[in-house]
């Protein structure tokens, strides 16, 4: 038998309909249980975390769902300790996030210096959905620390160009607009990176009639943002004059204590990358001259001691989940397809796959594109058999050799 455990990011409402169930009721619920709740502390996300591992009796998962790789994580951090026979010490943490992952292992370890390795003896692999868990990932395979084979969801092209581009197309300017009210058009935006989160965001901000402006340290993606008609500069450039910063890098401390300190008073600062440390949340805490004053639920004002204030989304956290309530379903459908396809591989394959990182197969990929054409109507030519036999594929696809960009 299977154990899977699901840990997702999903609004009230949608976590309600899948407790009820397609054929339960509020009073007889016949779903799929959920365990959730929002603005949890640091602290409570990571004793969850090690409590959605516990399937009692010593007893965890053979297959892991994850998104940021937060789980894969603890598990690694865990078996580290055990292995090093080393008791955790929340002291030592680097940070907050730190103390709070050594305090729950440093428990864990107490109970059974052992326990997290009879959790990775009986675990199958992990699938991953984000770009920042999947780099993870990727660091753990070249260092030869990974536990266990992961699939990178991620990469199929129905993951990272559609959840990534038109998911946060469609939910960074109702993160805003949900959060602030703000008129949107005419305000200068700077998109903070150019990648596939960037590029959905920068096309809704100027969708809204923004003046959008691109940050990247990558020549390629700078050269691209141009292409497509964005001006592109130094944060220190525009950190006195625009009005929305996004951040969508991957990286820590785009936006830096620094640069707020010269923004305009009202300047709205938001993150759409993975980790609240693209902005410099912590530094914004730990200045003992910067007040918060909170506006409403997932946002707040921070006041300098020169009177100005900047407005932080969703406390640096991922905005599009903090003040709206995600991607929207049909977009998720392509993700979760690939994720459920990663799933059955790492079954299918048991014991055949190596602690390695691996992607889906292309066919596999085109399959989920190709599951959800008909919700839009869509008509797809196919390939006659002369046709076929000239371009030298195969008429039922895969279409694109591996290294196709799309
Ligand atoms: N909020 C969401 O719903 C959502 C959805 C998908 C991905 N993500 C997250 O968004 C982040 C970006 O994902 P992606 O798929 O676009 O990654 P990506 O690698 O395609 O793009 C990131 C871009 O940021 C640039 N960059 C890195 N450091 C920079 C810096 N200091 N200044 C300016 N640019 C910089 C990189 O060159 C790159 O082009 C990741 O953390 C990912 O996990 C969030």
């Amino acid at each position: 038998m299977l154990n899977i455990k699901l840990n997702i990011k999903l609004n009230d409402p949608a976590a309600a309909a899948i407790v009820v169930g397609k054929n339960g009721t509020p009073e007889k619920p016949e779903g799929v249980p959920i365990f959730a709740w929002k603005g949890e502390s640091v602290e409570e996300y990571w004793e969850y975390t090690a409590k959605a591992l516990d399937f009692g009796d010593g007893k965890g998962p053979n297959c892991i769902v994850d998104d940021g790789g937060d789980a894969t994580l603890l598990i690694h951090q865990g078996y580290l300790f055990e292995e090093k026979e080393i008791a955790p010490d929340p002291s030592k943490g680097k940070n907050r996030e730190e103390k709070a992952i050594f305090t729950v292992l440093l428990e864990i370890y107490e109970k059974d210096p052992k326990y997290w390795h009879k959790i990775v003896d009986e675990v199958y692999g992990c699938s991953e959905e984000t770009t920042t868990g999947v780099h993870r990932l990727e660091q753990m395979e070249k260092k030869k620390t990974l536990l266990f084979p992961a699939i990178d969801v991620n990469n199929s092209v129905t993951k990272s160009k559609f959840d990534n581009t038109y998911g946060c197309r469609h939910s960074l300017p109702d993160g805003i607009m949900r959060a602030t009210d703000v008129m949107i058009g005419g305000k200068t935006v700077v998109i903070a990176g150019y990648g596939d989160v960037g590029k959905g965001c920068a096309e809704a901000m100027r969708g809204q009639g923004a003046r959008v402006v691109v940050t990247e340290i990558d020549p390629i993606c700078a050269l691209q943002a141009a292409m497509d008609g964005f001006e592109v500069r130094k944060m220190n450039s525009l950190v006195k004059t625009a009005d929305i910063f996004v951040t969508c890098t991957g990286c820590k401390k785009v936006v830096t204590i620094d640069h707020m300190r010269q923004m305009k008073d009202g300047a709205i600062v938001g993150n759409i990358g993975h980790f609240d440390h693209e902005i410099d949340m912590d530094g914004l805490y730990q200045d003992p001259d910067v007040v918060r004053e909170n506006i409403k639920p997932q946002y707040d004002r921070f006041v300098f001691k020169d009177g100005h204030g900047v407005h932080v989304l969703a406390e640096g956290r991922l905005l599009n989940l903090g003040c709206a309530t995600g991607h929207p379903s049909f977009v998720m459908s392509f993700s979760f397809s690939n994720q459920v396809l990663a799933q059955l591989m790492l079954v299918e394959q048991k014991g055949k796959l190596e602690k390695k990182v691996y992607n889906l197969p292309k066919h596999l990929d085109e399959k989920v594109a190709r599951l959800h054409l008909g919700h839009l109507g869509i008509e797809l030519e196919a390939l006659t058999e002369e046709q076929s036999k000239y371009l030298e594929i195969p008429i039922e696809g895969p279409f694109k050799s591996e290294n196709y960009r799309y």
